[in-house]
């Protein structure tokens, strides 16, 4: 037996093989959750794990479990993984690069004939990016417990397509992975992903090692004036709800986030009813994505958006409605699992620092199940969900090495404690 080790070449071809699939001129991908692409991407992965002789599972939300058996296979699992769909202009590494180089240390374990205590499984869980399908993190909430999966049946995607259709095209796809309860007992969880910020890359550190998560709460905000003509209708006669949607986006980009340095706070969808060029809207909606690191202020931050927005429907007397499409509280990783990554990442000299994610990620509906933590490499200019996201190839050896250090020392820690 050798000791395992990365092969940083492969993962490198295994991540310019996974940006095939979805490509956009640009350079990123749009390989959206529940789509032709992920299935795709899903099939790959399965074909892949089947080459090496690994088993590979799905349950009814098509979260996609990789495993290789451990000494005792009867142990919980300890889970490493990621996600591979994308946002529509996504880039190559964003959950990407968590799943393939779960998949990396599967393989380095396997050429050494390391044999783990307890089973170790990659996964891929479906949708966590939320644009396609709202809500994001779908496959872990579900698995986590934390929603009923019966909520979502008659949801339809961005594209109209349906949730429930899609989701039995993609367990379809892959008749070989043998269905599991949804929800199995595991061990452990570690998520290795890309920063999505500037930090790390700025302080010239190597990996971050990820305490917690912010909150998300996601609102859509509906305001209904009156449809009428664009060139007959003199100002005084006009109930324009678009005039009370750009009133509210500005007095929200003008408070939130000028007056709290953690607060984020961002539109990113907006609709009209009918969306003709030469009709007032009878209607316009849009989506707010507010996050913060403290519960408490998400609090005040949708207090404050449905006070602004109620003021500036009523200047132009218009309703307002605003509904819940997502509340994610800020969660904080198991103390022990982040020390044993910080040590992972002493030992293998790679400079790292604390710190909480921005991003919404899996691991944060895992770490109410197990104990989890999570693995941060710097990505260029701090720059996600977008084509130019792009990672050193040095950072993704950085990272596979610790996911895989980390996966090892994990294992061995949870089995003594099994
Ligand atoms: C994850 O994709 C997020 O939006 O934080
Ligand atoms: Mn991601
Ligand atoms: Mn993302």
């Amino acid at each position: 037996m050798t000791s395992p080790a990365i092969k940083a070449e492969r993962l490198q071809q295994r991540l310019e093989a996974f940006s095939h699939i979805g490509a956009t001129p640009a350079g990123g991908v749009n390989r959206q959750a529940l789509s032709p692409e992920d299935r795709e991407a899903r099939r790959l992965l399965a074909e892949l794990a089947q080459a090496r002789g690994f088993q590979v599972f799905q349950d009814a939300m098509a979260n996609l479990f990789i495993r290789r058996s451990g000494r005792d296979d009867s142990l919980p699992p300890l889970l490493i993984g990621s996600h591979l769909d994308s946002q529509p202009t996504g880039g190559r590494f964003d959950g990407a690069l968590g799943t393939l180089s779960a998949f990396e240390v599967l393989e380095a374990l396997e050429d050494a004939r390391l044999e783990t205590p307890g089973p170790i499984e990659v996964v891929a869980w479906t949708n966590e990016e939320g644009s396609r399908f709202a809500p994001g993190v779908m496959g872990s909430m579900a698995f986590a417990g934390a929603a009923d999966p019966a909520q979502w049946q008659s949801l339809a995607g961005s594209d109209g397509a349906s949730f429930s259709g899609e989701l039995a095209a993609t367990l379809a796809a892959l008749p070989e992975a043998a269905l599991r309860p949804l929800g199995t007992p595991l061990s452990g969880y570690i998520e290795l992903h890309i920063e999505q910020g500037p930090s790390l890359e700025k302080e010239g550190l190597a990996i971050g090692v990820v305490t917690g998560v912010q909150g998300t709460r996601w609102l859509k905000v509906t305001v209904t004036g009156e449809a009428g003509h664009a060139g007959t209708t003199p100002l005084p006669y006009r109930r324009d709800p678009m005039v009370a949607a750009v009133g509210m986006m500005h007095q929200l980009q003008a408070s939130v986030m000028p007056s709290d340095a953690d607060a984020r706070l961002t539109v990113g969808r907006i609709a009209t009813i009918p969306g003709s060029v030469n009709a007032i809207p009878k209607a316009v909606t849009f989506s707010l994505d507010l996050r913060h690191p403290l519960a408490a202020r998400l609090d005040a931050i949708e207090g404050e958006v449905r006070t602004i927005c109620r003021v500036e429907g009523e200047k132009q007397g218009c309703s307002v409605e605003i509904s819940m499409a997502f509340d994610m509280p800020p969660g904080v990783f198991a103390p022990g699992m982040i020390d044993t990554i910080e040590a992972a990442a002493g030992r293998l000299s790679l400079p790292s620092k604390k710190m909480v994610s921005g991003a919404f990620h899996d691991a944060l509906f895992l770490a109410r199940v197990a104990p989890t933590a999570m693995i941060f490499v710097p990505c260029r200019d701090g720059i996600s969900h977008n084509e130019a996201e792009h990672v050193e190839p040095a950072s993704i050896r950085d990272g596979a090495r610790l996911l895989l250090e980390a996966t090892i020392a994990v294992a061995d820690i949870l089995a003594k404690g099994a």
